[in-house]
């Protein structure tokens, strides 16, 4: 995981947020190279989801909601993580995490006396993790929302408005517009993708925890208890894509919730094996049953139900939610691709082995030599011919060895070399990424080569 950290930092996929007034924990910054694979993974995420559907439709909702949304989802009263704190040097840890450390299960309904209780009685084995103290003060019921003050214009207002703590909100407010204003039937699904804020107590490893993160979401509405089926189909295709997307099947596992979280009345997780610190969450899905509509419907006073416009039956649907964190998408897919290679000469290569769909950039264009202006140009003309149709790179500087090394390392999978043959007969060599062979290919047949 190391290595994968210091890759992405050295070759501008993931910066560390506000570094420069040194770095806020749980906060980061997706640079070129990065921005380039989650724009890529989303649009992946929203073809499987939306675009292959046809009863799936998508949703862009505003990340401000009215403030009694969160009351009535139950996040103001219930999502709330406890929280340890080291009286030695005020460190400050999740509780429940701590107790796992020792192989204590903390049930997620416990209140907070049965917690500290819990934490009580293992106190003396659990050492805090920074100065290894067990002199712990008494647990608390830490609230993860983070609150704003939109609209807030005087400082007096006692209400305080949120930032999402979950995007799939959205989707519950808008469920009602959407019947409305599009030919849905139950069952039909909604998909977005969206921003979720949480204060962590302790962030951790890298963009698999953090208080900023983006949630791609489908919530699918089904009729009352017909849900099971629907359920294992999800589950399963939910699995099946990112194996589809090139992550090896040995690395991920569904498993299934002892403790369901409080909207939930059945919960799994697709984990993924990652380096380091081993099979962990990388998607939650969930049966929401008609919780959240019940918790609306009461709160705002609007009519949720769902009217069967051939049997004319009322009812509030079932939920069946899918929710994964873009962090840990890319982090995931970023793990799974990472290898280090002997050369036949010997040499050290790493390569990022994303599929080209995911790959931030799809070819590479070198002139051989720089300081040959006829290679250069018909480079530059090639490159800008590519450009039309994928995100590519031009790069002149160094021996054609670096150049390949480094479009290894970000995971391009052509890399284009023109050379004095080129000028005579407009073929370019085209370098395979995996294979590392090189085949001649006739400019005019190079989009239609990339494309395949
Ligand atoms: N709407 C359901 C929901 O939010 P969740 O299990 O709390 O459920 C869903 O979160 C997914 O969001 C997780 O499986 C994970 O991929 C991602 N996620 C949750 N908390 C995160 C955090 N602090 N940092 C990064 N990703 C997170």
């Amino acid at each position: 995981m190391e290595e994968i950290i210091s890759l992405c930092k050295r070759r501008g996929f993931v910066y560390p947020g506000s570094e420069i007034y040194g770095g806020v924990a749980g906060l980061y910054d997706f640079g070129p190279y990065g921005v380039e694979l989650l724009n890529n993974i989303k649009q992946a995420w929203w073809r499987a989801n939306v675009q292959l559907k046809e009863n799936y439709v998508g949703l862009d909702s505003a990340m401000f909601k009215d403030p009694k949304v969160w009351v009535a989802s139950g996040h103001v009263g219930g999502f709330a993580d406890p929280l340890a704190e080291c009286k030695k040097c005020h460190a400050r840890v999740r509780a429940d995490k701590e107790l796992e450390k020792i192989g204590v299960q903390a049930d997620e309904k416990m209140t907070e006396q049965e917690l500290s209780a819990l934490f009580d009685a293992n106190k003396d084995k659990i050492k805090c993790p920074t100065c290894g103290s067990t002199n712990w003060a008494e647990i608390k019921k830490f609230n993860l929302l983070v609150q704003s003050n939109l609209g807030d214009f005087t400082g007096k207002n006692e209400e305080p408005v949120y930032l999402p703590g979950e995007a799939c909100q959205g989707i519950y407010l808008n469920y009602k517009n959407i019947i409305d204003t599009m030919r849905v039937k139950v069952p039909f699904g909604v998909a977005q993708i969206g921003k979720a804020f949480r204060n962590e107590i302790s962030p951790r490893n890298f963009l698999f925890r953090c208080r900023e993160f983006e949630q791609a979401d489908t919530q699918y509405f089904v009729k009352p208890r017909e849900n099971k089926d629907a359920y294992e189909k999800i589950k399963q295709e939910r699995l099946d894509w990112y194996v589809n997307m090139g992550i090896d099947k040995k690395n991920l596992r569904l498993r299934q919730h002892e403790n369901v979280v409080f909207y939930a009345n059945d919960a799994w997780d697709i984990e993924y094996n990652y380096p380091s610190y081993g099979f962990d969450e990388l998607e939650g899905i969930h049966d929401r049953t008609d919780y959240d509509l019940t918790q609306h419907m009461q709160h705002s006073g609007a009519d949720l139900n769902y009217t069967d416009s051939q049997t004319g039956e009322k009812y509030l649907p079932w939920i069946l939610e899918t929710s994964v964190g873009l962090g840990r998408m890319f982090l995931a897919f970023l793990c799974d691709a990472y290898s280090v290679e002997e050369t036949k000469n010997g040499e050290k290569r790493t390569v990022l082995k994303l599929s080209s769909e995911l790959a931030p950039i799809k070819c590479a264009v070198f002139p051989l030599l720089k300081n040959k202006p006829e290679l250069v140009d018909r480079a530059r003309e090639v490159y800008s011919g590519l450009s039309q149709s994928f995100m590519c790179e031009f790069d002149d500087n160094g021996n054609i060895g670096k150049r390949y090394r480094r479009q290894d390392e970000i995971g391009t999978p052509n890399c284009i070399v023109i050379d004095f043959q080129t000028l005579e007969d407009d073929t370019v060599t085209v370098r395979n990424r995996d294979t590392t062979e090189q085949e001649r290919v006739k400019i005019s047949d190079l989009v239609q080569y990339v494309q395949k």
